[in-house]
C-alpha cells in the first residue's frame, strides 16, 4: 500500500521569534506554491508553537511539539500539557526523542504515558526509537528497537494518531548515517514488529521515518529505502532550502 511521505523539522531548542516566523512563512509559501510530494510537518520549540501556527495556517503545513506532560494540567511546574499544544493549534507531538531520553531520563514507559495523554487531547505523536552506537557494536540493534516500539505505544495506537520515527542516537547531528541495508534491516523489523503488537492493516499504513543526519546530498537515498515512510529532520530543517530540498527528494 502507498504510504504517503511525511517530512518532519524538528527544530529543537532553536529559534526566537523573529526567525521561527520567517522560516515557516518561507516553509508555508513553499507548501503552498506545492504540490507537496510529502505530508510537511515543522516542530518548533514551545515558546513558538502558538506564532508558528498562526503564521502556517491555512497553508497545508502541520506544526506539532517536541514534548508533552503525562497528565494534562496540575503542579508540573515547566511542563507543557498535550491539550496545551493543542490549544495552541499544534496536530502532532514529538515523544521519546533521544534527547530526552537521554537528557531527562525517559524511559519506554514515560513515553508510553505521554503518548496516551497526547492521543487523548487528540494529538497524532511521533515517537522516536533506535539505538545508541554501544548497543549497534553489541549487536543488539534490533532487540533495542523492537522493545522500545512495543513498550512505549498506548493500547489505542493507530496508523492516523502515531508515526514512528527510527533515529539511531549516534547518527543524529554526527554526519553519520547507517547503511541503506541497516535502514532497510531497522524499518522491516519495526513494520514487522508494528503487525504483531497493532495488526497487518495498521502495519500496512503506519508511517515510520528514518531520522538522524538526513541533508538534501543522501535524503534520496535514504527515502527511497523501502519501508522508509518520510524523514524526521534536525539540523537541515532550520534552512528553508535545505529542508526543502529534502521534501522534493520524497517525491
Ligand atoms: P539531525 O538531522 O540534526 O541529525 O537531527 C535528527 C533528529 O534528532 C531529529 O529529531
Amino acid at each position: 500500500m502507498a504510504r504517503r511521505p511525511l517530512i518532519a523539522g524538528n527544530w529543537k531548542m532553536n529559534g526566537l521569534k523573529a526567525d521561527g516566523v520567517a522560516l515557516a512563512e518561507a516553509v508555508a509559501r513553499k507548501v503552498k506554491a506545492g504540490p507537496a510530494p510529502a505530508d510537511v510537518l515543522i516542530c518548533p520549540p514551545a515558546t513558538l508553537v502558538d506564532r508558528v501556527a498562526q503564521t502556517v495556517a491555512g497553508s497545508g503545513v502541520a506544526v506539532g511539539g517536541q514534548d508533552c506532560h503525562a497528565v494534562q494540567s496540575g503542579a508540573h511546574t515547566g511542563d507543557v500539557a498535550a491539550a496545551m499544544l493543542k490549544d495552541l493549534g499544534a496536530s502532532h507531538v514529538i515523544l521519546g526523542h533521544s534527547e530526552r531520553r537521554t537528557n531527562h531520563g525517559e524511559t519506554n514507559a514515560t513515553v508510553r504515558a505521554k503518548a496516551e495523554a497526547a492521543h487523548a487531547a487528540g494529538l497524532v505523536v511521533v515517537v522516536c526509537l533506535g539505538e545508541t552506537e554501544a548497543e549497534r557494536d553489541a549487536g543488539r540493534t534490533i532487540s533495542v528497537v523492537e522493545s522500545q516500539f512495543k513498550e512505549s505505544l498506548p493500547s489505542g495506537t493507530n496508523a492516523d494518531n502515531t508515526v514512528i520515527a527510527y533515529e539511531p542516537v549516534w547518527a543524529i547531528g554526527t554526519g553519520r548515517t547507517p547503511t541503506n541495508a541497516e535502514v532497510a534491516e531497522v524499518h522491516a523489523a519495526l513494520r514487522a514488529s508494528a503487525a504483531k503488537v497493532l495488526g497487518a492493516a495498521v502495519a500496512d499504513r503506519l508511517r515510520i521515518l528514518y531520522g538522524g543526519s538526513m541533508k538534501p546530498s543522501n535524503a534520496r537515498e535514504l527515502l527511497a529505502i523501502k519501508d522508509v515512510d518520510g524523514g524526521l529532520i534536525g539540523g537541515a530543517s532550520l534552512k528553508v532550502d535545505d529542508f526543502w530540498a529534502i521534501v522534493e527528494a520524497s517525491r
